[in-house]
């Protein structure tokens, strides 16, 4: 991974109390320092049986701290200097006690001291993870609000299979997860205030049940819309076609399978919707029936008859309370006309082209903004550097 803009040069200090999930934490230190971020770990003693030092010091390039009484530190403050250039306190994981301590605003060791001698600039998010029975517990529960009642943010816990081998709530979330909860909270709330509902993905035409018509898309310039929607601050909801990407951390999913599924979903969720944008390569034709039963091979030639679908962004942008919409083109030949004919013809302030062989697919895209001002030409780049570019687009036209 590439520096981050938004984490680049920031300082964060890695809280790791002692929990199973402690081994993660390298992960999560790993991404953020790729990130460009300056991560410096501090452990508490418990978390010592779990991970050793000498993995985060080499991840972070950093002394870890782990005592309050260190006289490393030039002044001997530790407490004190730890937190003083720091932007976030992230804790992960963050066990029941931890978290009771820090509710409590106890300061009997270097972990809790920082969290409570820090700057107001300094937002302390936790990363819960203990037994499902522990989470539960009304203790627990009565110090997870205080905490976010003193402004923490709380990130998780997961649900799923733990490490003492129960099910339920209280699983760390992953470093991935984690990482994308730091990087919005360091993003400008741009977008604050504003509903986005964004299509993603191939859609399936159903042919009989194994079978379907569907396409290359793969989704991610969709998922990294919505990704970054939501990391500037938007309500985002995402209507996804089959695709084998997670959902993208505080967006809500709605998935479907079929073009007639997407659209009704997108029906269902307009309303109050600001922005629509219709990333999805959605089927222009589906099988007039689907044949109920697997079709088998007895014939030579096989004719399947197709009737067209619903044209889902035309219908959303030709309604008199239509959000902004905007729609995608992705061509073979002829970009111009052809983005521009869509922009014209579903009545649309933005279209963003792309030919195909530069994106279907691919990590990367080069695509072209057309408004109504012209063509707006954008450079190769990954598709994450893609969706900013285009919010920071749809941000100004909406702003006109
Ligand atoms: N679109 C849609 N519903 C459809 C077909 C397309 O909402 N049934 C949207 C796509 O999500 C995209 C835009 O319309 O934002 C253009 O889609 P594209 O497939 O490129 O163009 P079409 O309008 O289908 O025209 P053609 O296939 O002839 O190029």
């Amino acid at each position: 991974m590439k520096s981050v803009p938004e984490l680049s040069g920031r300082s964060i200090l890695l809280g790791i109390s002692g929990g199973v999930a402690a081994y993660k934490a390298a992960e999560l230190a790993r991404l953020l320092v790729k990130a460009g971020a300056r991560v410096r770990v501090v452990m508490t003693e418990a978390a010592g049986h779990f991970v050793g030092a000498a993995t985060f010091q080499a991840i972070t390039g950093e002394p870890v701290w782990d005592d309050l009484w260190d006289v490393r530190m030039p002044n001997g403050m530790t407490h004190i200097d730890l937190t003083r250039d720091a932007q976030l306190i992230l804790i992960a994981p963050a066990t029941a006690d931890c978290m009771a301590r820090l509710a409590q605003g106890r300061a009997d060791d270097l972990l809790s001291t920082l969290c409570l001698a820090r700057d107001a600039s300094c937002a302390l998010m936790v990363a819960p993870a203990m037994n499902r029975q522990m989470w539960e517990h009304p203790a627990t529960q009565r110090n997870v609000r205080q905490l976010a009642a003193d402004g923490a943010q709380i990130v998780g816990p997961a649900a799923g299979e733990q490490a003492c081998g129960e099910v339920g709530q209280g699983r760390m979330e992953e470093p991935a997860t984690l990482f994308e909860a730091v990087l919005a909270h360091f993003t400008p709330k741009s977008l604050a205030g504003r509903r986005f509902l964004i299509t993603a993905g191939p859609t399936a035409e159903a042919i009989d049940p194994v079978r379907v018509i569907t396409n290359l898309s793969s989704g991610r310039m969709g998922y990294a819309l919505a990704c970054a929607a939501a990391r500037a601050g938007a309500q985002v909801t995402l209507v996804s076609g089959p695709t084998a990407l997670e959902a993208p951390f505080g967006v809500d999913r709605v998935d479907v399978v079929s073009a007639g599924d997407m659209h009704g979903a997108v029906l269902r969720n307009l309303n109050a919707c600001d922005v629509f944008i219709s990333v999805a390569a959605v089927a222009d034709y589906r099988p007039v029936a689907a044949s109920d039963r697997k079709i088998k091979k007895n014939a030579d030639t096989l004719t399947l008859e197709l009737v067209r679908n619903a044209d889902i962004l035309a219908d959303v942008a030709g309604r008199p309370d239509a959000p902004f919409c905007v729609g995608f083109a992705a061509e073979s030949h002829d970009l111009d006309s052809y983005a521009e004919g869509k922009r014209i013809s579903k009545k649309l302030p933005l279209v963003v082209g792309n030919l195909v062989a530069d994106g279907l697919g691919g990590d990367d895209n080069q695509v072209v903004l057309y408004d109504a001002n012209g063509s707006h030409p954008l450079p190769r780049a990954s598709k994450v550097t893609i969706a900013r570019a285009i919010l920071d687009h749809i941000s100004r036209l909406l702003k006109d």
